[in-house]
């Protein structure tokens, strides 16, 4: 096979394997390549496994075409790639070995020589000239063992590629590249996902035409689609929408869980739900999906007082594969203690930004009502944003799609004339750039909605991340009609003489009122600005950031009730009043939830 008109393919295809490196199943077989660079010097790239030294050795002596080979180029040490350099070194006694300094040192341990006299070391940035093609040296530790080396050709634009995009399968069988390449990259190099994305950004430096890696086919065409789905295997994105479920089941009972589970989630709008049994199904294919799919399903039963061994074998695949990312949710089956959900989600604890479905279905030996209801709980949280997208299951009266509506956090100060005044306020927003126009809604209820509405001026103060929640209990929970807002501290007056904050504020400005506009239940102020200082660099307090880290937990347990997401303010009873204002905060019933 020609790669260009000087690069030559020498590898084979290996249909005798029946596990490659000892684990994979690899039904279409497994290509070891090598390819030979006709130039006025030749170079070998890489061996091939150790069954195949004679056809390989024929086919080199084929494209050699009656020359010898100069330099055999060993990127990769591992013994699919380089059980024939003796062979090779026996038969061309002139040739000289170019390889890292740790793959001669692996040469040495492997196979006894490190070929100290005939030997070429090579790092990063090095080149070697054969004639019209100069090849440049890149290492890329890691990908998959820490002496790999992979060569670029700039005659060609050829990227030699060791491991990297490759794949399960002989040459000689047609299949999907995708489904074995990543099957073969989560397998193999999922854990350096760290690793394959500095290759990545190598790559992007070099204008690539062709990649020829030791396994699978020369990549050409499909270039652009294989380099976008490396980028997001390396760097463990969701490639996939879907929902996959992994289970394993002793007598049927959990299976049926996972059957009814998968049919809910179907039904309520999932473009893709894959089921895999891990005691039968391939681990390796199970380990790929786990990382193709965004949300993942993990059911099995209670055993031995720990969880059932193939779904533990395959939490560990994922854990010390960097699994992260992702939405987990659980099903345990358990007959007398069930703590499967318990020890599966502790197996995950060390893995980054997992989201734990607030679901976890329990089966008491087998599915009753309880557990039925909570199976159809957790394909209604597991397929919210689906239900959502589709006009006939979305629900198009959800008022809580305000809340995603991004806030800042800020103090208004005016004054009454007899004393200084502030509260805390969210609706304030830049509408123009010229003239700089704000726009700042009061709630009519607040005392400084009456205030600024006679004097005409206000200043917005930028709350900072570090603000604590005293400043808002101070400025938001009592009225400035009784209190002394700034009682004790000294007072820092802005142009127009109103108070800004020195300290949990990065900015503030002045704003003179322009217009004033009824819009219900606040008034709305168009302001230009008078004044605007910029007090420090730290970062603006969001009212995301607010929920998050600053409002106190409210104290709800063994309470039912309501409690207010403002504040945290709880109220006690059955039923909250439509028309209940919170005592704290003065927000209405619409800002309350239930205790869960
Ligand atoms: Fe194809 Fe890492 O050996």
């Amino acid at each position: 096979m020609e790669i260009s008109k000087d690069i030559l393919y020498i590898g084979v295809n290996d249909h005798q394997v029946d596990l490659f490196e000892g684990q994979y199943a690899v039904p279409n077989g497994m290509a070891y390549n090598s390819y030979l660079i006709r130039d006025e010097k030749t170079a070998v790239m890489d061996t091939v496994d150790k069954n195949f030294t004679h056809e390989w050795l024929d086919n080199l002596e084929k494209a050699l075409d009656g020359r010898k080979p100069d330099y055999l180029i060993i990127q990769h040490m591992e013994p699919d790639h380089s059980a024939n350099i003796t062979a090779f070194m026996r038969n061309y006694p002139d040739a000289v070995i170019v390889a890292s300094a740790k793959a001669f040192t692996m040469m040495e341990h492997f196979y006894g020589k490190d070929y100290a006299d005939r030997r070429l070391t090579v790092g990063e940035g090095d080149t070697l000239s054969l004639g019209r093609h100069t090849l440049s040296f890149y290492t890329a530790p890691m990908v998959h063992w820490p002496e790999v080396l992979v060569t670029y050709d700039s005659a060609d634009k050829v990227l030699f590629s060791a491991d990297g995009f490759g794949k399960f399968g002989a040459l000689d069988v047609e299949e999907d590249w995708a489904c074995e390449a990543r099957r073969y990259y989560f397998g193999i190099v999922g854990k350096y996902g760290a690793q394959v994305q500095a290759l990545l950004k190598k790559a992007s430096a070099l204008e690539i035409r062709t990649v020829c890696p030791l396994h699978g086919p020369v990549l050409r065409e499909t270039l652009g689609e294989v380099l976008r789905l490396y980028d997001i295997w390396s760097s463990y994105g969701v490639e996939s929408e879907g929902i996959m479920i992994a289970y394993t089941s002793v007598y049927g009972n959990t299976k049926k869980a996972v059957d009814q589970l998968a049919d809910k989630l179907k039904a309520k709008g999932c473009p893709k739900v894959v089921v895999t049994d891990l005691a039968r199904d391939d681990m390796a294919e199970a380990v790929e999906d786990a990382f193709r799919y965004g949300r993942l399903v993990l059911a099995t039963t209670t055993y031995n007082a720990d969880i059932f061994p193939p779904m533990k074998e395959f939490i560990h695949h994922l854990t010390e594969r960097n699994f992260q990312n992702r939405t987990v949710a659980f099903i345990e089956n358990g007959s007398w203690a069930p703590l499967a959900a318990k020890t599966m989600k502790g197996m995950l604890e060390g893995c980054k930004n997992l989201t734990f479905a607030e679901n976890t279905v329990r089966i008491l030996s087998a599915l009753n009502s309880e557990s039925s209801e909570k199976l159809e709980a957790l394909a209604e949280e597991l397929c919210m944003d689906y239900l959502a997208r589709q006009d006939s299951t979305a629900n198009k009266n959800d008022l809580s799609a305000l809340q995603n509506i991004g806030y800042g956090l800020y103090v208004l100060t005016s004054s009454d004339g007899k004393k200084p005044n502030g509260m805390i306020v969210n609706t304030v927003a830049q509408v123009a750039s010229n003239p700089n126009l704000i726009a700042v809604c009061i709630n009519k209820q607040n005392y400084s909605h009456h205030v600024v509405k006679q004097t005409g001026i206000m200043n917005i103060c930028c709350l900072t991340v570090d603000a604590p929640f005293s400043v808002f209990k101070n400025f938001g929970f009592q009225s400035g009609r009784n209190a002394d807002k700034f009682a004790g501290t000294e007072i820092l007056r802005a142009d127009n003489g109103l108070p800004f904050l020195g300290q949990y504020s990065n900015a503030f400005l002045s704003l003179q009122v322009e217009q004033y506009m009824d819009v219900g239940s606040h008034g709305m102020f168009l302001c230009r600005v008078t004044e605007a200082r910029v007090l420090s660099d730290r970062e603006t307090m969001s009212y995301a950031y607010y929920q998050a880290n600053v409002k106190p937990k409210p104290e709800t347990k063994g309470k039912k009730g309501y409690v207010c997401k403002v504040c945290g303010y709880v109220y006690e009873g059955e039923e909250l009043p439509e028309d209940f204002v919170c005592p704290l905060c003065k927000h209405g019933a619409a800002d309350f939830e239930p205790i869960q």
